[in-house]
């Protein structure tokens, strides 16, 4: 039974802990104590990323510089850029640790990172994943493990997967290498916020116990540094997960022989995309039409709002549970960039809801802060780097953890059964609330976990921020601005831009449909035909000039095709109701109406009953009217009008009593 195991292991960790000193963990120590060191060891120092080089992963960067061959251009160079960098090793299943005929084993990396640290005068970090648990991966089904949830899935981890690690980490051999174990991405995150999915219910004794486990075993190598993932800012960034999570990473620490002192640090974001500052999104209690900034639908009254806020706020968590306070936060920027055309570049104040100044203000392009597999529209954030913001922060790294271009997940379609809904780009994600919202995976594409996903690097190196550069980067064309629908059809899409510009002069323009080319046009407009009916396409443009350069994509567009003639008229629109926040007795909803048609509207209206008692009181950027059940909402004078494929959205508050379910919305436009 797995409480049985825990419980052994657990009294075992506490009994040797008591036997040792008769006293509490090793809380405070500046510099943690080993028993064993190696005569051949490096000191165990309090920041292994200070004053060292990271780990050049040759596989990786043989991944990255094919595609930028095969890209070639001002993409090329940029993409040869990332390869400069350094990424973690992957144990992601048992077989990693020998290696394929394709993989480096952990063996042959190590003997890559000393060959390397032998090259450079200064110490090398070797970023390893530790990934392997009975029941991985318990709320999604992307990267599912290969060990059950049950007592022989946590024997085969203890000795077929982390025993030969760390036999191979504590060679002598690798002494003067700092390692640096990222473990178990996910796993206790999961463990804190989704014991009402049963999978995760089963597999949490066995993630604290194969945890413990790993721990005593690598903190036992001196030169090992230990950080346990914290998921990041829009998981576990509200105080109703923050604080149980502190106390479960304290309850983690203390199971294990050396206590507090076998955890050298966390890392957030772990690939996942929440930036690291919203530089005009600096105070979640910021009031504007009468609401706080945290309170708008995207935050949901998480005032985490990146990882910056949140790693300094788990930082005191850890801190008051009993955990030094010379603990590093890490965070992985791979992919937590948000540059490109889409980014804000300055404040804009005069949204007057805090939905529209949040849609209006956010780096984060996510519709979603759930949406976690292959997300589209993020970039590659800022390079992995130590202290970056000086000594005495609690930040004391950036890494680059998910090394940027590979997938997170497939999802099943009807030409390959296995994968997660929530990689389907087509598919919902749910808030936990009853909201669903798209998944924003990366549409066109249908890649399993850890493969590389050549649309999703390009995109990543694109909306890289901060921006690659360099001299080759600043010659070629501009990104063609402006990329518009011009119209639909239920087979068509047309597409227009502005003209890009570039030195040496413009040749041509490059027109990508969900990630893949479709054509090479001369002129800044393009009719793309053939498309299925009532299906949504996302369109980006690059430009090229006459040396052959090109440029970053234009900012993304989606287009919706038409419904099949006979299934409607040419103008219609659709609605989408999400509630906001909801305190028992009252709630607000935000709704989302959409143009569907084929031509501009010139006004709308959406109507619905309520299923019980609920009773608007305020609402903003529509007309409302209630009578009984029924509610009406107009559009006003300045959102009435919707070119094809165009959003907008109103907003409401209500009181109710008893149930609260969502009302079927029907949307009609003139
Ligand atoms: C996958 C692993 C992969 C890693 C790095 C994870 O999401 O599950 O198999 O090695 O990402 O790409």
């Amino acid at each position: 039974m797995p409480h049985t195991v825990l419980r052994r292991l657990r009294t075992a960790a506490a009994a040797t802990l008591l036997g040792a000193t008769g006293l509490l963990p090793n809380i405070g120590a500046a510099t943690p104590a080993h028993a064993a060191p190696s005569p051949a060891a490096a000191v165990h120092v309090t920041n292994p990323f200070a004053g060292a080089t990271g780990y050049l992963n040759p596989d990786y960067a043989a991944e990255v510089k094919a595609q930028a061959a095969a890209d070639g251009g001002t993409l090329g160079a940029l993409e040869t850029q990332v390869a400069a960098n350094p990424t973690a090793v992957w144990m992601d299943h048992i077989g990693a640790i020998t290696g394929d005929a394709t993989h480096l084993g952990l063996q042959a990396h190590l003997d890559h990172a000393l060959a390397q640290q032998q090259a450079g005068a200064t110490p090398v970090v070797f970023q390893v994943v530790i990934y392997d648990l009975p029941g991985r991966d318990c709320a999604a089904i992307a990267s599912n493990g290969e060990l059950p949830a049950t007592d022989a899935g946590l024997a085969t981890y203890e000795s077929q997967y982390i025993d030969p690690i760390a036999a191979v980490l504590a060679n002598p051999k690798y002494a003067g290498l700092r390692v640096a174990a990222v473990i178990e991405p996910d796993s206790l995150p999961n463990a804190v916020t989704n014991q009402s999915k049963p999978t995760c219910a089963t597999a949490t004794p066995y993630y604290e116990a194969g945890i413990e486990y790993a721990l005593n075993k690598l903190h036992a190598i001196p030169n090992v540094y230990d950080y346990l993932d914290i998921g990041h800012a829009g998981w576990l960034g509200w105080s109703t997960n923050m604080v149980p999570a502190g106390k479960e990473y304290a309850k983690i620490a203390q199971a294990t022989t050396a206590g507090f002192a076998s955890i050298d640090g966390f890392i957030s974001d772990t690939a996942n995309t929440t930036p690291l500052t919203e530089p005009f999104l600096t105070n979640p209690d910021l009031t504007v039409g009468g609401q706080p900034l945290k309170s708008a639908n995207f935050y949901q009254y998480n005032p985490a709002f990146d990882e910056y806020h949140y790693d300094t706020q788990m930082y005191a968590t850890l801190v008051s549970n009993g955990f030094p306070s010379t603990i590093g936060m890490l965070v992985d920027t791979s992919r937590n960039g948000w540059g490109g055309p889409a980014r804000p570049t300055a404040l804009n104040s005069s949204p007057t809801t805090v939905d529209a100044y949040v849609a209006a203000n956010k780096v984060d392009q996510k519709p979603f802060r759930g949406d976690w597999c292959n997300v589209n529209g993020a970039g590659i954030g800022a390079r992995p780097q130590s202290l970056p913001y000086g000594t005495g922060n609690p930040i004391i790294a950036f890494l680059w953890v998910k090394p940027p271009g590979e997938s997170d997940g497939d999802y099943p379609d009807a030409s390959h059964p296995h994968g997660d809904p929530h990689c389907d780009p087509n598919g919902t994600q749910s808030d936990g609330n009853g909201n669903t919202y798209p998944t924003d995976a990366i549409p066109g594409s249908n890649v399993p976990a850890g493969q590389w996903f050549p649309v999703q690097f390009r995109q990543l190196v694109q909306n890289a921020y901060p921006a690659f550069g360099g001299s080759s980067g600043s010659t070629g064309p501009t990104a063609p601005a402006g990329l518009t629908v011009t119209g639909t059809t239920s087979s068509s899409v047309s597409l227009s831009w502005t003209a890009a510009t570039a030195p040496a002069g413009v040749t041509g323009y490059t027109v990508y449909r969900n990630g893949t080319k479709v054509t090479t046009v001369t002129s800044t407009s393009y009719t793309d035909s053939g498309l299925s009916p009532a299906t949504a396409y996302q369109y980006t443009v690059t430009a090229q000039d006459t040396a052959g350069n090109v440029s970053p994509a234009s900012a993304a567009v989606t287009a919706t095709t038409a419904a099949a003639p006979g299934g409607g008229g040419s103008s219609g629109c659709s609605a989408t109701y999400a509630v906001g926040n909801d305190w028992g007795s009252g709630f607000t909803a935000s709704v989302t109406v959409a143009n569907t048609g084929s031509t501009a509207t010139k006004s709308w209206t959406v109507t619905w009953s309520w299923g019980g008692n609920q009773q608007i009181t305020n609402s903003w950027n529509a007309t409302t009217a209630q009578s009984g059940n029924a509610v009406t909402a107009a559009s006003q004078a300045y959102n009435g009008a919707l070119a094809p494929n165009a959003t907008t959205s109103f907003g409401f508050q209500a009181t109710y009593s008893g149930g609260n379910s969502a009302p079927t919305l029907t949307c009609t436009a003139s």
